[in-house]
């Protein structure tokens, strides 16, 4: 995790980035990077890379049933900056209709924020996670090298349903194709750069 702070006036707005890709130069890293290139100066961002990190796979052990919290800690920095965040962006190839198996990890750890909510252990704050002061925005990045639309589909689908009890909305995808025959197309990049102008 590499923690940026602007300089700015303001308390700085905060965004937490998923990495999902192994590639540092590939078309979720272009993706990425039109992202920052045009996002205000003055937000604080976390990046956390999921091949870096190798999460720990939720086991279902429980543990969230009866604490706020899940038993393994090697995430509790990243879900810090989550409840913190006020835009989490994830930016992801496509592997076999899913994202890869690293990142696949943090969104299955995610089922301690469902477990907390259903078991009741969190109490009022299980529908709008402790720190976070308004509704947190999502921003999906994703990449596919066919020209095959359902995993990126799928993958929209599966974070919809992850931030139900995060009080989290998806609220922009942009999806390139076809990148394993082609380079991310330019105007793709300038839309995104575009997008994260008026964050
Ligand atoms: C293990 C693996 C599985 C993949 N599965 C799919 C797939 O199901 N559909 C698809 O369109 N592309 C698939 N791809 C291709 C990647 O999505 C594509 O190369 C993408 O551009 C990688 O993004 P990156 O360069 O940012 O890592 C797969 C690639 C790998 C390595």
């Amino acid at each position: 995790m590499s923690v940026n702070t602007a300089n700015a006036k303001s308390p700085p707005r905060k965004l937490l980035s998923l990495d999902c890709s192994p590639r540092r130069d590939g078309a979720c890293a272009a993706m990425t990077a039109a992202f920052f290139e045009g996002l205000p100066g003055d937000f604080e961002v976390a990046r956390f890379d999921a091949f870096t990190q190798n999460a720990e796979p939720c086991d279902d052990c429980r543990v969230c049933f009866d604490h706020n919290r899940c038993k393994h800690s090697d995430l509790d920095e990243f879900f810090a900056a989550f409840e913190n965040a006020g835009i989490f962006l994830i930016a992801t190839p496509v592997y076999n209709m899913s994202v890869p198996a690293p990142a696949k990890a943090v969104t299955d750890r995610f089922q301690r924020y469902y477990n907390a909510w259903k078991s009741g252990v969190a109490g009022d704050d299980a529908l709008i996670v402790p720190q976070a002061s308004q509704k947190k925005r999502a921003i999906l990045l994703t990449a596919s090298g066919s020209n095959e639309p359902d995993g990126a589909r799928h993958i929209a689908q599966m974070l919809r349903r992850l931030f139900t009890v995060t009080d989290t909305e998806l609220i922009a995808c942009f999806d390139v194709f076809g990148t394993d025959h082609k380079p991310v197309d330019g105007a793709v990049l300038e839309d995104i750069r575009r997008f994260a102008r008026t964050l």
